[in-house]
């Protein structure tokens, strides 16, 4: 036997699955999935464990940098998707609060956690297929990982095995793009395979001289998780969401169908593929995104200093409020936060004056902000690419290692409109400061496609977008967050604590926006009850369901509240690190 069939053999215990066969399916290509950290324990799930110096090292020097575990198979971004939520000793982390990180105490196990067993790095569709195979012959646990980056723990499962695209890295330019079995061509394009990070993307679409709309972080990949999840960005205010650009999908079903899925061929999919979630439908391989020419963009970029009190936190919170409608109608998009504004605009008519314009429409933020000590830059840029390379790229790639959390609520544009409506904002941030919520500390994306639904109107008025986020996108203009996180060794009730208060401010979000808003599911509390409604809204939710049951027949994609995902999986031993949790947060609020 060779040594890894004996670990197979080990570590899949009493279900006794014939991992080896699958391993033989691949051509030795099945690994197991082994925390991050583990090198620098003396144990490993209570057996001892041989510590390797070189590489313990390099990982408590690196625990921050998110190219660490975004290239390290199991690994995540987000300590909630390794960690076992429910139980805190079964975890193997290391302190994230000092760098580098100390060595564990002595005598600590690395434990798995909500690790997979074993993950595949997937090379093409005919991996994906051996593996819907094997799941659905024995019955096993499938997840995905890409980039790791997801808040929702989505991307992971204790026992599962990893399906992990990382390693898809082909990128193509076209002048003009005709989906598969389309008449027409939609213009440029560009087909992004699913480990292609946004930093990567952004460098070839400015080689191309075009623009691609991404997020905003250098690591997120742009044709997987964020894309279905909805993508925003921003830019999207003018150019619309990741589902309103992409124009094909290249996909492996659970059927073990491998298809190129756009309007004209299996349609019903792709509507779910534009916003219905990842790691549900199947596996992508590669989707495919309209681009813009390379444009100037106008760049506001506006800091308090970081010692002021919330008191006047709140105070400038309420000026980008009261500014909110004016910037939104005029194509600004960006981020508003408790020290901070920094938004962008595209539009030739804030682009063409120098900054003149832009300058002026950020007039009353830059006094306030110069006047008690702060910074103020608002100038245009020759490309997208030249603001990312200047003000992004050098801050953002320590933001690894963290077990943080946000809730979100997409704000009706209408409440922005009036007086009563604009502080009613402040009063729900003075209500989340209550519940540990700083505002200094606030934190909101503006990356709705506010100007971009505008120009969508069909000649009878209603608008078929086909895309399957909750249309609340297409009226809001904050995507409204809390954030918060907690500790890296945080003991069970301290979980329960964060997370009790986090569903309480997500609750009196809701109250806020009112009945018809929706949130953004990749970036939401994943405890929060109501989400079916809250992430698709319930005629897409019901048309989702159907599509899952169509192209997944097996349930063999489950993931924590995805489309599928059912109230009796909460209990379930697959859910087990989040279930407890859930039914003791519940408790709180019942
Ligand atoms: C630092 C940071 C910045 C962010 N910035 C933004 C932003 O600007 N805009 C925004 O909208 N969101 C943003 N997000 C949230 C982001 O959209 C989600 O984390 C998203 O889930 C990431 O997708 P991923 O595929 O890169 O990551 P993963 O965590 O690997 O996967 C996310 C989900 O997609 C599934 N999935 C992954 N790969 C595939 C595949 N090949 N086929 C099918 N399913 C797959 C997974 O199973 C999981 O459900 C940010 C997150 C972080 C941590
Ligand atoms: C320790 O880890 C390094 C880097 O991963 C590897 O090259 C080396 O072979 C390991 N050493 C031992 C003794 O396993
Ligand atoms: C580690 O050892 C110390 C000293 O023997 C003991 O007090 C502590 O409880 C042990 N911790 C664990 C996690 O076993
Ligand atoms: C494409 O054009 C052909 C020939 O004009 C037509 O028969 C077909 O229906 C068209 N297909 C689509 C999807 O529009
Ligand atoms: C991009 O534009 C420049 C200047 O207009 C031109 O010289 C170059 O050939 C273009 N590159 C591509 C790849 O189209
Ligand atoms: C554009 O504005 C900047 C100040 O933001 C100034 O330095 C520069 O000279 C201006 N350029 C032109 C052509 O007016
Ligand atoms: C806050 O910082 C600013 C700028 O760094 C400084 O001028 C000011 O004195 C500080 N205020 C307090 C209260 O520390
Ligand atoms: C929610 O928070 C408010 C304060 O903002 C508090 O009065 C209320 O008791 C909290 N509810 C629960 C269930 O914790
Ligand atoms: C689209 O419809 C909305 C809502 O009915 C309306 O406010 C807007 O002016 C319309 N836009 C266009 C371009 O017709
Ligand atoms: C958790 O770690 C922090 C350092 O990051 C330490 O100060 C604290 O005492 C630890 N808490 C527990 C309960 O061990």
């Amino acid at each position: 036997m060779k040594p890894e069939a004996l670990l197979f053999c080990i570590l899949s215990g009493a279900h006794a699955l014939p991992w080896s066969t699958l391993d033989t399916t691949l051509g030795g290509r099945l690994k197991p999935a082994t925390p991050l950290a583990l090198p620098c324990f003396t144990s490993y799930s209570g057996k001892p464990n041989a510590v390797n110096e070189t590489s313990c090292t390099t990982t408590r020097e690196n625990w921050k940098m998110n190219d660490l575990h975004v290239s390290t198979a199991g690994s995540y971004m987000n300590l909630q998707s390794e960690m076992c939520l429910s139980d805190p000793v079964d975890q193997c982390l290391i302190d994230n609060t000092i760098s580098p990180a100390p060595l564990p105490a002595g005598n600590t196990s690395c434990n798995q956690g909500s690790i997979p067993s074993y993950y595949i790095d997937v090379t093409g569709a005919g991996d994906v297929v051996a593996a819907f195979d094997f799941a659905r012959k024995h019955r096993v646990r499938l997840s995905i990982k890409n980039s790791g980056h997801d808040f929702m723990m989505r991307n992971t499962g204790k026992g599962s095995l990893s399906l992990w695209t990382h390693n898809l890295q082909h990128i193509a330019y076209h002048p003009s793009f005709t989906p598969k079995g389309c008449n027409a061509s939609f213009g440029a394009a560009m087909t992004v395979a699913a480990g292609v990070d946004g930093n990567t993307a952004h460098e070839f679409a400015d080689a191309h001289n075009s623009t691609i709309i991404g997020p905003y972080s250098p690591s997120v990949t742009v044709s997987a998780g964020w894309l279905m999840g909805g993508g925003h960005g921003v830019l999207a205010p003018v150019y619309g969401l990741g589902v309103d650009r992409v124009l094909e999908f290249h996909i492996v079903t659970p059927d073990g169908i491998e298809r190129t899925v756009n309007a004209c061929q299996d349609p019903d999919l792709f509507f779910a593929l534009r916003g219905g979630g990842g790691g549900t439908f199947g596996v992508v391989l590669s989707a495919t995104h309209r681009v813009e020419p390379r444009i100037p963009i106008v760049f506001a970029d506006i800091h308090l200093p970081s010692n002021i009190s919330s008191e006047t936190a709140l105070k400038w919170v309420k000026m980008l409020i009261d500014e909110s409608l004016d910037w939104g109608s005029a194509g600004w998009g960006g981020h508003v936060a408790g020290t901070y504004v920094t938004h962008f605009n595209p539009l030739p008519a804030l682009t063409a004056d120098n900054g003149t314009a832009a300058r002026a429409a950020f007039r009353r933020l830059t006094d306030f902000a110069l006047s008690l000590g702060g910074t103020s830059n608002v100038n245009v840029y020759p490309s997208w690419l030249a603001i990312w390379n200047k003000f992004l790229l050098p801050y953002d790639a320590l933001q690894a290692g963290a077990a943080g959390m946000a809730s979100s609520r997409l704000l009706p544009a209408d409440i922005f409109a009036t007086e009563e409506g604009r502080e009613s904002i402040i009063d729900y941030l003075r209500a989340a400061q209550d519940l540990g919520f700083n505002p200094v500390n606030f934190y909101t994306p503006v990356t709705t496609p506010f100007v971009y639904q505008r120009g969508q109107n069909t000649s009878a008025g209603s608008v078929d977008r086909g895309t399957s986020v909750t249309p609340a996108w297409y009226h809001s203009l904050w995507h409204l967050q809390t954030i918060g996180s907690m500790a890296w060794n945080s003991s069970y009730a301290d979980r329960l604590n964060y997370l009790t208060h986090l569903t309480n401010a997500t609750i009196q979000a809701e109250a806020l926006a009112g009945p018809t808003a929706g949130s953004h599911f990749n970036e939401a509390n994943p405890f929060a009850s109501g989400w079916q409604e809250s992430y698709w809204g319930t005629e897409n939710y019901e048309k989702l369901l159907q599509i899952k049951k169509k192209y997944d027949p097996h349930r063999l994609l489950k993931c924590w509240k995805c489309i599928g995902f059912e109230e009796e999986d909460i209990s379930s031993a697959q859910f087990a690190c989040q279930g407890k949790l859930q039914l003791d947060v519940d408790r709180a609020f019942s």
